[in-house]
């Protein structure tokens, strides 16, 4: 049974000691919960990624950070390496959201090296696709997202394909207090898991986890999330929020 993920991703947020406190929280609520067979990932700032760790030693969750550099070492002023992230007990990587498609422009060829890189190290990618608006609009979507994935993924044997965790993230959603409707994500989804197929083969497609993301919060979680390609969510602005996060997490069922 492909394992469902609840990852939070604090984008460029929270100063220390707010990030310390919302970690604390976090990892209080959390206790309470049952979290069999569902796993929870963090993703903070690269600079605060050793203080969540040292909380992940002692609570259910484990860490994730939002780049990975696709260069192995050297004189790369600035970026950090799937070396670094690995010998600090980080296990997920981001690799591939919109925010950095966009502003940072990294391109499909970067985001597959990126994801080597990331695979080369023991490093679990969440390797981020989905559509801009217009694409929606004008029905592309399905193209734009099958070229993100073979792009970025499909250069992967079968064997590290399995390490992947995709998170299908609609540009149109993110921030925009807009979620994508269960039937819109599920339909993407399936979608997703179908090109899966088709390239390896349908028992390595149901093994891979795919994420949605774009504006879930508690209320919209639980019928996402009861979507049968729907393994969870990848969080932004709920999950700088204790209460909410914690609310996504358990509306994450069995
Ligand atoms: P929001 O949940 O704030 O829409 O962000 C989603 C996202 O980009 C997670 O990576």
């Amino acid at each position: 049974m492909r394992k469902k993920i609840i990852a939070g991703n604090w984008k460029m947020n929270k100063t220390f000691q707010e990030a310390d406190e919302l970690v604390e929280s976090i990892a209080q609520g959390l206790k309470e919960l049952n979290l069999s067979n569902k796993e929870v990932v963090l993703c903070p700032p690269f600079l605060y990624a050793e203080m969540v760790s040292d909380y992940a030693e002692e609570y259910p969750f484990s860490v994730g950070v939002q780049n990975v550099s696709e260069y192995k070492r050297g004189a790369y002023t600035g970026e950090v390496s799937a070396e670094m992230i690995q010998s600090m007990d980080i296990n997920y990587v981001i690799i591939g959201h919109s925010e950095r498609r966009a502003y940072f422009h990294e391109s499909d060829d970067m985001l597959a090296g990126k994801t080597d890189r990331a695979l080369a190290y023991g490093l679990t990618p969440i390797f981020c696709c989905g559509e801009q608006l217009e694409s929606r609009k004008d029905e592309t979507h399905f193209e734009v997202v099958k070229a993100q994935v073979v792009d970025g993924l499909f250069h992967l044997d079968k064997d590290e394909i399995k390490h992947v965790v995709i998170a299908y993230e609609p540009v149109w959603a993110i921030g925009t207090g807009e979620t994508a409707s269960k039937e819109q994500a599920q339909e993407m989804h399936k979608f997703i898991r179908k090109l899966l197929a088709a390239k390896y083969n349908q028992e390595i497609a149901d093994e891979i986890t795919i994420l949605y993301g774009g504006s879930v919060k508690p209320d919209n979680a639980i019928e996402l999330f009861a979507e049968p390609d729907v393994d969870g969510g990848l969080i932004g602005g709920a999950s700088l929020k204790a209460d909410d996060f914690i609310a996504i997490v358990d509306a994450m069922k069995e």
